[in-house]
């Protein structure tokens, strides 16, 4: 394997010819899961060798492998070792590959890598919990696959809900969804796709009965049903940091400096941010991107859960006062408790600079990501703009979904940005 350095920008590298010893792997499988002859397949998400980052999506379109034996480089396509078939999509969960986002990096003066979660078979990370507590609850005998009546119950903005219906109808189990009424068009579609239960409730406060959450536990409980929980339950955290963090820490030979991420169940920051702490120690950082509206921010720099935009009177959604969708929340859950002391510092993202952020990483990064991966992006440019000190360090964004997602809601925002918006813009000195 290629080693990487954290004190080398990736013109540098390009420069030295890390290009030239970093083979590449096959899009015909949608992650990473490198044939390893020593490990048979499995159902869970595991670790196994990953590639080094590529330098910009044109690293994901040749279909070539990773082959450490073979330490010259090609973008043309060639027949090398693949893995064997997996098992149903479950088999595709985890993996993720890693990009450099050229743009980003060089604006900053630092090696920006995307963790490409939206390569999951269901789209986004989600795919990782949805697995974990499916198998999980299968395991204990609590759902029964193939049996008509076993049915998973879930509260979600959308990407849990579709994640554990992928997973779901692959292991023989139904699953019905809750979620507010005002989630983008796109992914109420995929859920009729997916034969799934969808149940749409009024936009509410964690308070209210009909909040989407508490809706979907009333249901499994009328029913006999199971209740997902992703909130709440500590599986959640679990799987990032038994995934996700290690897959990030052995994609970059452990040379990070600085992790992104929002945060929504908070199941991947507190994961994430946990295992890298315990791995490399204080000079790793783990910053809490956070959208206008949610309380996390205020949380993590003075300890307290509040938001302006709550203020009585002032807010016009009951959620979280945004168009970004998945991140921001006003209430503590089990899932940040578990990583809370693992999080250095927030930054604070409006809608207008992610919007912006949209059109700025399609045109020029030819990334088409969703909304919470614009917000990271944002919130890395702020952190650099603030503390121009910062170079030469290793970024590591989460990047959940794809644009795809969000098409007839926050890209249709973002669609009437003009396609030269520069960081200045994106900006607007806020
Ligand atoms: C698009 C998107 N990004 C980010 C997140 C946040 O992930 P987590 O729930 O692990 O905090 C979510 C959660 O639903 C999401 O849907």
């Amino acid at each position: 394997m290629p080693q990487l350095s954290s004190h080398l920008t990736w013109k540098e590298y390009t420069a030295i010819g890390l290009t030239a010893t970093t083979t590449l792997y096959t899009l015909l499988k949608l992650v990473q899961t490198i044939y390893d002859s020593n490990n048979s397949s499995s159902t869970t998400t595991k670790l196994t060798k990953l590639p080094p980052p590529e330098i910009g999506v044109e690293g994901l379109l040749v279909q070539t492998i990773y082959d450490s034996n073979n330490s010259s480089s090609t973008t043309t396509t060639k027949l090398t070792k693949l893995p064997p078939p997996e098992i149903g999509v479950e088999g595709l969960v985890g993996n993720t590959p890693m990009i450099l986002v050229k743009s980003l990096s060089e604006i900053t003066g630092n090696n920006v890598y995307a963790k490409l979660e939206y390569m999951n078979p269901g789209g986004s990370s989600k795919d990782r919990v949805a697995l974990a507590i499916l198998q999980e609850k299968i395991q204990s005998g609590e759902l029964q696959p193939h049996e008509p009546k076993s049915k998973i119950y879930e509260g979600t903005s959308g990407s849990t809900g579709i994640s554990i219906a992928t997973i779901a109808n692959s292991l023989g189990i139904k699953s019905e969804i809750h979620l507010p009424d005002d989630t983008s068009p796109d992914k109420l579609i995929l859920f009729n796709t997916l034969g799934a239960g969808l149940v749409k409730v009024k936009p509410a406060s964690i308070v209210d009965p009909n909040q989407y959450v508490n809706s979907a536990k009333a249901a499994s409980v009328a029913t006999e049903g199971v209740f997902a929980d992703q909130f709440e339950n500590e599986t959640n955290w679990k799987i990032h940091y038994t995934t996700t963090g290690p897959e990030i820490y052995q994609q970059l030979n452990g040379q990070v400096d600085f992790f992104i991420a929002g945060c929504g169940t908070g199941g991947t920051i507190s994961g994430v941010s946990k295992y890298l702490k315990e791995k490399i120690g204080d000079s790793f950082t783990s910053i809490l991107a956070d959208p206008q509206g949610s309380g996390f921010y205020n949380r993590v720099k003075f300890g307290v859960m509040y938001t302006n935009e709550e203020k009585e009177g002032s807010r016009r959604r009951h959620q979280v006062d945004t168009i970004i969708e998945g991140i921001g929340l006003n209430r503590i859950t089990k899932n940040f408790s578990a990583g809370e002391e693992y999080i250095d510092d927030s930054v604070k993202v409006y809608d207008e600079e992610a919007i912006k952020m949209a059109k700025f990483l399609c045109v020029q990064d030819g990334l088409f990501v969703g909304s919470s991966s614009c917000v990271n992006s944002v919130a890395l440019l702020k952190l650099c703009r603030d503390n121009p000190q910062i170079k030469g360090k290793n970024f590591v964004l989460a990047y959940c979904d794809s644009g795809s997602r969000h098409l007839n809601k926050f890209w249709k925002e973002a669609l009437n940005v003009h396609d030269d918006v520069t960081v200045e813009e994106i900006l607007n000195n806020k």
